[in-house]
């Protein structure tokens, strides 16, 4: 078990998963990803929230060593997708007399994954209801949204711990040790990246708090400066630029248009941009991408036109983009094509669909190879883009 240490009543009991490929099976983990799991210990024992199916072995040595023969009266369902919700049915059999606590969203979808009867051991609660442990006390207050409508999070107001569901939470198993800044955005915008609004309503509940540690079910229990990670979801769930920089974003067939776009990064720089990423986007994790387009305001989209549309990397970048509600950026369009160029058309048609996205006037074409007059061109769109 993680070597986590919370307080003598407060503990982790979630599990560490380093062999899954995909999350949610799409996004890559390379350093894997944690279920985490908490148990308050007190007159009356809560177990909060399960794990995911592929952990349920580990999670429950780890549960029982913590329970010491004693029994778990409350499971507090925070967050119903099988990632946390997975080992429900399972732990529900194991205990009999266990109590499920829950909003009313979450005895809706319950059975939708564990079709048991749960109605005679149900504890439903709303908004602000209080569940009295012995010294400890549990305030539930709902997050619709962030990221399924049932979540709810769970202010401990004796040890003033904020149980946060999936926020603040990040990629990567505890026992990689990640910096939490870069797993946490890729996990954020990609995860909750679409519910903004949400956040910023969840945010406005927590500064009502007093809050000295957040228990998210992924990643590392966050004490200290917690005013870091508010501001980060402040600021990302605000949708604004987190840095000064561009984003040269680019799908090349054959290499001109990778070529075109290391010029264009060159040409930026020279013109004194303080940040440039270049991505392919044949070959990068598409959650990283997206989350640089949403780390810079400005971005410059370079494709080939392929099959009368969009290369397929910048078509899928551009959907993820729109699902992810990307907005208030200024970007530029460079498209490439020998015949029939129709790249720039459908790249506009994604951002001219989404929020407060500035086009550059100057869209250029490159048929082809990059040459002295493509140069020029793009020497036009970086003024106009970092003007
Ligand atoms: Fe980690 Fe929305 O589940």
């Amino acid at each position: 078990m993680s070597d986590i240490h919370i307080s003598d009543a407060v503990r982790y009991v979630g599990a560490d998963d380093t062999t899954i490929d995909l999350f949610e099976s799409q996004y890559p983990v390379p350093n894997g990803v944690s279920y985490n799991s908490y148990v308050i210990l007190d007159e009356k024992i809560a177990v909060m929230d399960t794990v995911d199916r592929r952990a349920t072995a580990q999670w429950l040595e780890n549960l029982e060593t913590v329970l010491d023969g004693r029994k778990p009266d409350y499971l507090v369902i925070q967050h119903l997708e099988p990632d946390h919700a997975g080992s429900i049915g399972l732990l529900a059999e194991r205990y009999p007399e266990m109590v499920l606590v829950g909003n009313a969203k979450t005895f809706t979808m319950l059975p939708k994954f564990f079709p048991g009867d749960y109605a005679a051991r149900s504890l439903t609660v709303k908004e602000g209801d209080t569940l009295s442990l012995g010294s400890h006390t549990l305030t539930f207050v709902t997050a619709p949204m962030v990221h399924w409508p049932e979540v709810m999070v769970s202010y401990e107001s004796s040890e003033k711990i904020l149980f946060s569901a999936d926020a603040f939470g990040t990629f990567g198993a505890l026992s990689v040790g990640e910096d939490w800044l870069c797993e946490a955005r890729r996990y954020y915008i990609n995860i909750v990246g679409k519910y903004g609004v949400q956040v910023q309503a969840l945010l406005k509940k927590a500064a009502g708090l007093d809050i000295q540690t957040i228990c998210p079910l992924h990643g590392p229990v966050l004490r200290g400066d917690l005013g870091f990670y508010l501001g980060k979801y402040d600021l990302w769930s605000r949708y604004e630029a987190e840095e000064d920089g561009v984003l040269v974003a680019y799908a090349s067939i054959h290499g001109n248009t990778a070529q075109a776009a290391k010029r264009m990064a060159e040409i930026l720089e020279a013109k004194g941009c303080a940040k440039v990423e270049v991505m392919d986007l044949c070959r990068v994790d598409q959650a990283l991408a997206v989350e640089a387009a949403f780390r810079y305001g400005r971005m410059v989209a370079m494709s080939a036109t392929y099959d009368g549309g969009l290369f397929p990397a910048m078509d899928h970048f551009m959907a993820h983009l729109r699902d992810k509600t990307y907005r208030s950026r200024r970007v530029a369009l460079v498209e490439n094509g020998s015949w029939a160029p129709s790249a720039a058309k459908h790249m506009r048609a994604y951002l001219e669909a989404m929020k407060e996205i500035a086009i550059c006037e100057t869209v250029h074409t490159i048929q082809g190879a990059v040459k002295d007059a493509d140069l020029a061109a793009m020497e036009r769109i970086a003024d106009e883009l970092l003007a």
